[in-house]
């Protein structure tokens, strides 16, 4: 991010924080949902495998949410590495030029998630995500077998063959979404982060209950449990992106969400102002620990700001 970027985040603040013009600094935005899993803790919407969104119906989005105030953009989906959508002049747009256009229309950075079962070190994305959703059985019961074996090569390719500007391996994350089908695993997943070569750190979330996946839950008991453990584990040296102050804002059921940070437009072109969990009334149940985050960077937090600035920068 150039400092001219950089020197938007505390106008931003002053704005919608002490002047409290609520707008938006993130968009999620779904380009499809066509995936190649179907993953038991995943919304029905997430792979439904009928829509590709038009580029020109992309542009218009991006316009739109860099009108509100965006700055930052995480492209989802469906698998967003899938996407590939042909013009009426025969032209094939796939997520490069999605991210192309996004730059264009003035983002800052482009994010994305992938689950990892293609290559995918062809994705120009300032940062990347892969879903890990527990170590080796774990992440295969959660999203189908042979699914840990596919990623493990593919993170692999990305090291090798994915390069930054100074021609480094560019920087991979894992994102773990916690529930009761892995949350015996957690320990080991952040043990194989810390010693993998090919990933740099991990995002911990859980469970959000979307309808029909209500069961996978954790209880309460278990997600303070299991965020003291990632607590215990970061502070020795495992590579947690959640920062502490954010973690333990995460064992609060109810706490006041912030989630206006970022508005979401999904794969039908439905424009929420903010996460879309709150018309389904799951708010209290979130297990996205970026609600966390947010709250702490509300109050000012410096672990918060420092988490959030190295993972941007
Ligand atoms: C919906 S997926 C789409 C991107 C890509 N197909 C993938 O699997 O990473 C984006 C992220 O949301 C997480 N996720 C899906 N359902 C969830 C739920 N009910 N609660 C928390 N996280 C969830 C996934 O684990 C994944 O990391």
């Amino acid at each position: 991010m150039k400092f001219t970027q950089l020197c938007y985040l505390p106008v931003w603040y002053l704005k919608n924080v002490i002047f409290r013009k609520h707008g938006p600094l993130q968009t999620v935005l779904f380009v499809t949902d066509y995936c190649n899993l179907k993953c038991k803790h995943c919304f029905e919407m997430g792979h439904q495998c009928k829509e590709m969104k038009s580029i020109d119906k992309i542009r218009e989005e991006l316009i739109y949410a860099h009108s509100m105030g965006s700055r930052f953009l995480d492209l989802e989906g469906g698998e967003p590495t899938i996407y590939r959508y042909t013009d009426e002049n025969g032209r094939t747009y796939d997520i490069n030029d999605v991210i192309a256009l996004a730059k264009e229309c003035g983002f800052n950075s482009v994010t994305i998630t992938t689950n990892a079962q293609m290559p995918f070190e062809w994705v120009k994305a300032d940062f990347v995500w892969v879903s890990l959703d527990g170590f080796r059985e774990y992440h295969d019961a959660v999203r189908g077998e042979g699914a840990f074996a596919k990623l493990e090569e593919n993170i692999r390719r990305y090291h090798e063959l994915a390069k930054d500007e100074k021609g480094r391996p560019r920087r991979l994350g894992a994102n773990i979404a916690v529930n009761n089908i892995n949350k015996d695993s957690v320990r080991d997943t952040l043990m194989y982060v810390k010693d993998s070569p090919y990933l740099d750190s991990i995002a911990v979330n859980f469970h959000t209950p979307y309808p029909g996946t209500e069961e996978l839950m954790l209880s309460m008991e278990d997600r303070c449990r299991i965020i003291d453990e990632v607590i215990e584990l970061k502070k020795a040296g495992c590579p947690v992106q959640n920062s502490v102050s954010g973690l333990k804002i995460m064992k609060r059921r109810g706490f006041k969400k912030n989630c206006w940070i970022s508005n979401f437009i999904i794969t039908d072109g439905t424009r929420f102002r903010a996460c879309p969990g709150e018309t389904l009334g799951i708010c209290d149940d979130c297990g996205f620990c970026m609600a966390g985050e947010m709250y702490a960077v509300m109050h000012l937090k410096p672990d918060t700001l420092i988490a959030g600035m190295k993972l941007r920068l």
